[in-house]
């Protein structure tokens, strides 16, 4: 695999050059996820509904573009930690790209209720459609009252190591029955991870999240199951 630096605005220019040259996939990431999506032939079910893609493949003479970034956490928790989000009560704070791929993959793995919790509460509604009857908007004291918390907000986003930077909520909120994911993986530990372990929850990195949801396209382009293991730690080395 090799990176392409495409500036903002070329996305379809980037489509079009992949269709000459012969490329046998992409993965995409921002700014063009939504921006793609006029270029490609064809949309899964869950690159229209969030109507944003970060994996192309092609079908036949079709290319098509598909998001992997929910179902990614949800395989990333099931397959390194061993939880399930079936039957689970989880908020996801944030309303972006990040976070209405987690909502959607959240409500898709049946979690019996997905609270959306935003700065901007008209994004929230928005994002929350995408649970359907599992999906409702919250407020910051919904928190304490879930199984899984996600961060998918950029908040923590370069925080120095012993940075007391802003969390995106008080995580005086959280408690030891719960467990916290930040999707935010630089720096892989953040101030919101430090402090869930301070009031005793699991805290979760958001490299599962990176390196599943990179597998899940490898593994339809191939057809064959990637070495998770051999990329967490690739990952882990370049982070
Ligand atoms: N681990 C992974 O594999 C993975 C995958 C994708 C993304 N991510 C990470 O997820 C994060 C979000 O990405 P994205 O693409 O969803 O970004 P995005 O579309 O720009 O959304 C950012 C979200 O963060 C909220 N936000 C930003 N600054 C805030 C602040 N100071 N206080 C409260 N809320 C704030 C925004 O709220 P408003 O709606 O109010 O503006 C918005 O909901 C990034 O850190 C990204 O690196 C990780």
């Amino acid at each position: 695999m090799v990176a392409f630096e495409v500036p903002a605005g070329h996305a379809p220019a980037a489509i079009s050059a992949a269709r000459t040259l012969g490329i046998s996939g992409l993965m995409v990431t921002m700014p063009h996820k939504a921006e793609v999506i006029d270029a490609l032939d064809d949309l899964t079910e869950s690159a229209r509904e969030l109507g944003a893609v970060n994996s192309i493949y092609w079908s036949g003479e079709q290319l098509v573009g598909h998001n992997t970034d929910g179902e990614g956490l949800v395989r990333s928790l099931q397959l390194d930690r061993g939880y399930q989000v079936i039957g689970q009560r989880c908020a996801v704070i944030g309303a972006g790209g990040a976070a209405r791929s987690v909502v959607h993959a959240l409500a898709q793995g049946e979690a019996s209720e997905v609270v959306v919790v935003n700065r901007t509460p008209e994004r929230a509604e928005i994002a929350a459609t995408l649970a359907g009857s599992r999906g409702r908007v919250g407020s910051p004291a919904d928190i304490a009252e879930v199984d899984l918390v996600v961060n998918a907000t950029s908040v923590g986003m370069g925080a120095s190591a012993d940075a007391v930077d802003p969390t995106p909520f008080d995580p005086g909120l959280l408690h030891p029955d719960q467990v916290v994911v930040d999707l935010v993986y630089q720096p892989l530990e953040t101030p919101l991870l430090r402090a869930a372990r301070r009031m005793g929850a699991t805290a979760v990195d958001g490299l599962g999240m990176l390196v599943h949801q990179a597998a899940l396209t490898i593994e339809r382009w191939t057809g064959q199951e990637p070495d998770i293991e051999a990329m967490a730690a690739a990952a882990r080395r370049s982070l």
